[in-house]
């Protein structure tokens, strides 16, 4: 049976509250792929789209994803948002809201939006992973749309002999030959029908316990199928599995990040072929989720993937690279300009009880988890870059960045926790004009952790906010 339903007007109005309170016109413009630090879209919000995926439509990229709130799990919405360069994303819609009820209605889980264009029908078809919040009751769902931006119309679960799946994570994956593929975690793949509507085919059953977030992309005769290990939210080191056919045998080939650094901090959501003239860029998505705050605080991971023969690498992690999405080439991008260290008290203004602090990787930081604590740095230029230790006592810094006037452009919360002791780039503005500008970090004296279904803990132990460096670009 089939469930049309339209959300009802209270609760878009509902969700363009929580999502999309405006702060400013973005007046800057991005001239790089930036991971682990917030986006901030053609309004000046941050961008919500997690557990993504993208297609390109028309010479356009769309991106697809989880809408967030700060508070809870509760279903909010897809928003779509579309770019020319992979930089810049201009908000869309909301394309597929929070229906009145059913599975997708208030109160319920819905992850892991996954959009392809059907070639038969010319219909864009989004399946996702449809819950309640105890997580009980998965399902995968499809909705559909005559346009890429929606409103998708959602049609209920995917059906195969006539049953829905229940299972939970899900990734898709279109082959050269324009059939489509739903991809489930354990390492299941199932084949669409021509209309994308039905599963025809169990091409592949289980072949790894756990293995959520499964992401599929095929180059030349090899497809590669990448996935993460079982610990919710939680980052963990992520593997790859090859095989010539879709059919099998599938071989682990084990990590594609190095050991220790759990998939650069992120977990797999979707591989986007960049094809130009030159080459074809392979980038791998991943998220950086910060429960609860996943709305301000989740961030992203996506990194140029070196791919040959069955071999598949993010050898180095780039805070910051350029992809010529013409010629299909990634450049590494050096964030530099005027360094500010941690110690220089002319530049920056501390307030509360700041510490410096000798670091793991033999680094110095200055640490506060004093709620209100805060630092400001006021600078001539067009571009700010700012440096943390992110560890296991990180916890979220609130950040504003004021023009000469006192003018909020643009505002943030940014996740300082980590597993393990990294610094890495925390946060980074667009490109502005050159003016007159104050940064302002202040310790929330709050931190991200949750216990998942199976009940385990995870998260952080403190509410650290670390400062390594200020860089900015005249
Ligand atoms: C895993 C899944 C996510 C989400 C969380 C919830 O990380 O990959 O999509 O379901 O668990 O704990």
């Amino acid at each position: 049976m089939k469930i049309t339903l339209l959300a009802k007007p209270a609760f878009v109005l509902l969700f363009l509250t929580v999502s999309h309170l405006s702060v400013a016109q973005q007046t800057g413009r991005y001239d790089a792929i930036h991971s682990g630090v917030p986006w901030f879209d053609d309004k000046g919000n941050t961008v919500s789209a997690h557990g993504a995926n993208i297609i390109k439509d028309n010479g356009r990229y769309y991106l697809f994803g989880e809408a967030h709130t700060d508070t809870s799990n509760a279903f909010v919405g897809f928003n779509c948002y579309s770019s020319a360069d992979l930089y810049n994303w201009k908000f869309e819609s909301v394309a597929l809201p929070v229906q009145q009820d059913g599975r997708l209605g208030p109160n319920r889980v819905g992850e892991r939006p996954k959009v392809m264009k059907c070639p038969k029908t010319g219909e864009y078809v989004m399946y996702m992973h449809s819950d309640d919040l105890g997580y009980k009751d998965q399902a995968v769902g499809y909705a559909t749309s005559s346009t890429i931006t929606g409103p998708y119309t959602f049609q209920g679960p995917l059906l195969f002999n006539g049953q829905p799946i229940r299972r939970w994570d899900m990734g898709s994956f279109q082959d050269k030959d324009g059939s489509g593929y739903i991809l489930i975690h354990g390492g299941f793949i199932y084949k669409l029908s021509d209309d994308y509507k039905s599963i025809t085919e169990m091409v592949h059953g289980s072949f790894a316990s756990g293995f959520e977030s499964p992401a599929l992309f095929r180059k030349d005769s090899i497809y590669y199928f990448l996935g993460s290990h079982l610990t919710s939210w939680e980052r963990n080191d992520n593997d790859y599995y090859t095989a010539t056919s879709l059919k099998g045998p599938w071989t682990k080939q084990g990590l594609f990040a190095p050991e220790g650094t759990l998939t650069w901090n992120s977990q797999t959501s979707f591989v986007l072929p960049i094809e130009g003239a030159e080459g074809t860029t392979y980038m791998f998505m991943g998220d950086r989720w910060a429960f609860p705050k996943q709305a301000s605080a989740a961030t992203y991971v996506w990194q140029p993937l070196t791919v040959s023969g069955h071999s598949l690498s993010i050898p180095t992690y780039h805070d910051a690279w350029q992809i010529n999405t013409v010629t299909g080439v990634a450049t590494p991008k050096i964030i530099s300009g005027n360094t500010i260290r941690h110690t220089d008290k002319k530049q920056i203004k501390y307030s509360g009880n700041w510490k410096q602090s000798a670091e793991a990787e033999g680094i110095t930081t200055s640490r506060s988890d004093g709620k209100g604590d805060s630092f400001s740095v006021k600078f001539k230029g067009t571009q700010i870059g700012m440096y943390g230790l992110a560890g296991p006592d990180g916890g979220y810094a609130r950040i504003l960045l004021h023009d000469s006037k006192g003018k909020t452009l643009y505002t943030s919360i940014v996740d300082m926790y980590s597993k393990y002791p990294v610094s890495s780039l925390k946060f980074i503005c667009p490109v502005l004009p050159k003016g007159n500008y104050t940064l302002t970090v202040s310790v929330m004296g709050e931190r991200g952790n949750w216990s998942d279904k199976r009940k385990s803990d995870y998260g952080s132990t403190g509410n650290f906010v670390t400062l390594d460096k200020l860089i900015i670009n005249n």
